[in-house]
């Protein structure tokens, strides 16, 4: 049985980038699989939080969820701190994860910086918990962008630890999922950086929230170089701007990129930025707005998720206690 799990973090707006490498998949994705989304919000504290916008930023990733199409009558939507079995696995798990896994980890690297003794326990445990989340309900796919990619290698590496341990076959090795022509959007005013909600710059992104006017202005603004639009593939090797703005128009325009190649070569980047400019709007927009109805009613929101983590409990709950029995922790 396939069962797909993915999440997200609720540390400020999402954008572009978070809606083609992950979002927009899951919506195609819940048609056919059983899935299960999540608001990471243990995994946002791994960074200092303010309380109160960690719990307006989840709800607004959960109104982000549905006004983007996910569906809460097929597809469970819930937050992470709701359900508890994340956290009991994730202890579990990291006694079948050694050091040196983690060591590796590029992400750890990144946001501890150089003051890497200073940098909390959570933010180096942080794959485990995501090791957690995916097994915790034995899921077997995960839509990600490509970021994610040596965090669910890891998971896999985890699930076999734990399977080998115990001679038994219990978790599956999870795949990821990643695809679509922008599974690395990268930042518009460095197109060698990943587009990212912790950059300084807000013009290096596209906010779902952002207005028509702001959207066509940072659009405006992007770095480009100074050549046409070229009419291969192969011409976009030391051009990242030109690669990224093309991307991120065959993403949304579910176009291959070739195809979208053969229809731009030869424009100059102002005609366009005006083009790709209409088009992320007439795809942002309606969802802002569906959002910002959503947003009005946090009630249904929290309901929502409310629902989403009764049937997460259960369905994590009953994994959980095989797990126990498994490693011979006594069920009183
Ligand atoms: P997060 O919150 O950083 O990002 C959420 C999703 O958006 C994708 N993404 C991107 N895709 C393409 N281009 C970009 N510039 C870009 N930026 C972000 C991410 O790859 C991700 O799919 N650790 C995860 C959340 C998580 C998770 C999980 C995911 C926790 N547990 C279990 C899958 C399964 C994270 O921080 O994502």
């Amino acid at each position: 049985m396939n069962r797909i799990f993915s999440g997200v973090q609720p540390t400020g707006n999402l954008h572009l980038g978070n809606y083609l490498g992950a979002i927009k998949n899951w919506v195609s994705l819940q048609k056919d699989f059983e899935c299960i989304f999540c608001i990471v919000d243990l995994h946002a504290i791994t960074i200092k939080q303010d309380p109160k916008e960690l719990e307006s930023n989840t709800l607004e990733v959960t109104a982000a969820y549905l006004a983007s199409g996910i569906d809460s009558k097929k597809t469970i939507i819930f937050n992470q701190s709701s359900v508890s079995s994340h956290s009991e696995l994730t202890w579990l798990l990291s006694c079948f994860t050694p050091l040196g896994w983690l060591n590796r980890m590029t992400q750890f690297k990144e946001k501890a910086g150089k003051k890497k003794d200073n940098a909390v326990l959570g933010l180096y445990s942080y794959p485990v918990l995501m090791a957690s989340d995916i097994l915790a309900y034995k899921a077997t796919h995960v839509p990600v962008g490509e970021d994610q990619k040596q965090h669910l290698e890891l998971s896999r590496d985890i699930a076999g630890a734990f399977n080998k341990a115990y001679n038994v076959e219990f978790f599956p090795l999870p795949e990821p999922q990643i695809f679509g022509q922008a599974t690395r959007v990268m930042s518009l005013r460095n197109g060698l950086n990943k587009m990212s909600k912790s950059d300084e710059s807000d013009y290096s992104r596209i906010n779902i929230t952002d207005t028509k006017d702001l959207i066509n202005l940072k659009i405006q603004k992007a770095k480009t170089d100074p050549h046409p639009l070229p009419s291969k593939k192969d011409e976009l090797t030391n051009r990242p701007e030109a690669a990224n703005l093309l991307g991120i128009y065959s993403a949304l325009n579910n176009k291959k990129l070739e195809d979208v190649i053969a229809e731009m070569a030869g424009k100059d980047f102002s005609s366009f930025k005006k083009i790709l400019g209409d088009l992320v709007i007439s795809k942002i927009e309606p969802i802002s707005k569906k959002m910002n109805d959503y947003l009005k009613n946090k009630d249904y929101l929290k309901k929502i998720l409310k629902e989403g983590s009764e049937k997460a409990n259960k369905i994590s709950n009953e994994n959980l206690l095989e797990i126990k029995k498994i490693i011979g922790l006594l069920i009183i």
